[in-house]
Order: structure tokens, then sequence, then C-alpha cells
């Protein structure tokens, strides 16, 4: 017997290293073999491709735990994802900019498509971080501000250069969150401690390696307190979008949008319950997810 397409596929993809093909055709060729007797390995091996942790691409050694990369195709449940006409918007606007950029590099000018999202938590900033890197089909780069000071302050500056040249050798969304733990204003940091002069030194080389990056890659940032960015740091985003809570229409579709993608039914009277109970996407999330476990132990017991 031959090899199949997605077999040959599969081969290819290893050989080249390219494990986002090869993932992918993984997935085809344990979807596509139906026989009973590879049953139980092809559900296995699908479940584990698919899943979150599977999808993780393997970075070198001195980037493991600061950075992470995955391949979304199949981890990002899209069906579950509710995009608003407010951030439709800006998911076109960073297509758009992608085409320009793509001219732009060919004629030798350098641009990046960067995109500050702001606002309360819980909104989905950093969802529609993953969406896009989803649409576009580009590994999701994921670099948080929080843990890389929390975990390696000291050496925050080195790793955030070793981290910006990984994630810019290939095209990638590059998800910069929670980026406000770093950069505070550098006119504010003069009172505090002796870690005010290290935040300056970390804000500058974030810069720095911002003005290096190639016009192929995606930068999404996240905050919830734009006003502690760095007006510097804050002109290098071309576009500034505020992600607002859902108000209870969107709310209550994203709700229904959800029950349908796990075939689920709830009455009118829980979701508008659930809805006006809830003031973010967060809690709304888990208050569904809360009420879907419920029902399913009431439907087993
Ligand atoms: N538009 C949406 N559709 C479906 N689920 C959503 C949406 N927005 C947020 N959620 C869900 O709410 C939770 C929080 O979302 P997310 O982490 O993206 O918010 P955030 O704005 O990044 O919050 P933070 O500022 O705390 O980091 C996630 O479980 C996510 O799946
Ligand atoms: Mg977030």
């Amino acid at each position: 017997m031959g090899l199949t397409d997605n077999q040959q596929r599969l081969i290819k993809a290893v050989s080249e290293n390219d494990i986002i093909a090869a993932k992918k055709y993984a997935i085809a060729c344990v979807t596509e073999d139906t026989t009973a007797k590879n049953k139980w390995f092809c559900s296995k091996y699908k479940g584990i491709l698919e899943s979150t942790g599977g999808n993780l691409i393997e970075l070198p050694h001195d980037l493991k735990g600061l950075l992470y990369m995955e391949d979304v195709s199949n981890s990002f449940k899209k069906g579950r994802y509710f995009l608003s006409d407010r951030e439709k918007n800006i998911y076109e606007n960073i297509i758009r900019m992608k085409k320009v950029n793509e001219k732009l590099m060919e004629i030798g000018i350098p641009y990046v498509n960067s995109t500050l999202l702001y606002g309360e938590s819980g909104t989905g900033k950093t969802s529609f971080g993953r969406y896009v890197s989803y649409k576009i089909g580009l590994p999701f780069c994921y670099l948080n501000f929080s843990h890389l000071v929390d975990s390696y302050m000291g050496s925050t500056s080195k790793n955030i250069s070793k981290a910006f040249s990984y994630a810019t050798s290939n095209p990638c969304v590059f998800m910069l969150d929670e980026i406000d733990c770093i950069s505070i204003r550098r006119s504010d940091t003069s009172s505090s401690s002796g870690s005010g002069g290290e935040m300056a030194r970390i804000t500058i080389t974030l810069m720095q390696e911002f003005d290096k990056l190639p016009n192929d890659v995606i930068v999404i940032g996240a905050t919830n307190r734009i006003d502690r960015i760095d007006e510097a740091l804050l002109r290098r985003f071309s576009l500034k979008h505020e992600v607002k809570v859902l108000d209870n229409r969107e709310k209550t579709e994203m709700v229904q949008q959800y029950l349908n993608d796990v075939k689920m039914k709830f009455s009118d009277e829980e979701i508008k319950s659930m809805v006006e109970n809830n003031s973010n996407q967060s809690m709304l999330l888990n208050d569904l997810i809360r009420r879907i476990s419920l029902k399913i132990s009431e439907e087993i017991i």
C-alpha cells in the first residue's frame, strides 16, 4: 500500500522541521484512518495533538518558561469565541496592514503592524490575540511581562532581547501581554525605589527591540493600565484600541454561540440571569461552565 497524500505531507514537514505543518498533517492522518484496528490509537493521538499542550512548539532550552510558542490552529475554539463588531474592525485593520506591509517590505520600508489593546481585566484581550493568530494561520508567540519581571528581575533586559530575537526569526503573531508591568512611565520612576532605574532600562530595551522588528511580525500588546505606559512606547503601536465589556445583547449571543458549540440548551430565563449577573466575559464564561457541569452531573446521577 502506498503513502497517502497526508502521510507524504507529514514526512515532508518532519524533514523540513516544520512542526506546525507536521502536527496538522498528523491530525489529518489519524482523522482519515477509520479502520477498526487503529480506532484506539487514532482517537488517543488526535486528542493529544489537538490539546493545547500538544500544540506548544518546542523552544530552545534557554527560552523555556520565558516565551510560549503555540500552534493555535486546533487548540483555539473558534465556535466558542464571540467577536464583537468593535474587535472585528480591529481584526480587519490588522489584515489590511498585513497586506500593506508586504508591499512596504518589497520596497524596503520598515513598518511594524502593531496594535495595543487596553481595557479592564476579563474582557478578552489575550483571547483576541489568539483569535488573530488562528485566523491568520501564524504561530502564536506569547511573552508575558508580569511573569518575566516576577521570575527574572535582574536579567529582564537580556531576556527581552533573547525572546524578541527568537520570536521574530519567523513570521508570527507576537503577543506582548501585561506590558504595563515593565513599562512604568520613565518620568514616574525617579521617586520609586532602586527598581525604578532598572524599569527604565527595561523599557528602553523593549523599545530598541521594537524598532528592530521585521515587517512580517504582527505585534499585539495588551494592558489593563494604559496610563502606566511610557509615551514613547505607546507611540510605537500604530493602533490603540479599548476592548470594552460586552453589552447584554452581545453577552447573550456569546452564551448562545458557546452552547451551540457544545450542543447544549439552556432556557431563556437562565441565559438572561447569567448575562445580567456577570459583569465581564471572564465571569460570564466561568458561570456558564459551572452551570454546564451542574447540568451534566444532574444528567449522570
Ligand atoms: N469574546 C469572548 N468570547 C468568548 N470568551 C471570551 C471572550 N472574551 C473573553 N472570554 C473568556 O474570558 C476569559 C478571560 O479572557 P481573557 O483572558 O482573554 O481576558 P483579558 O482581557 O486578557 O483579561 P486580563 O486583563 O485579566 O488578562 C477567558 O476564559 C476567555 O475565554
Ligand atoms: Mg490577558
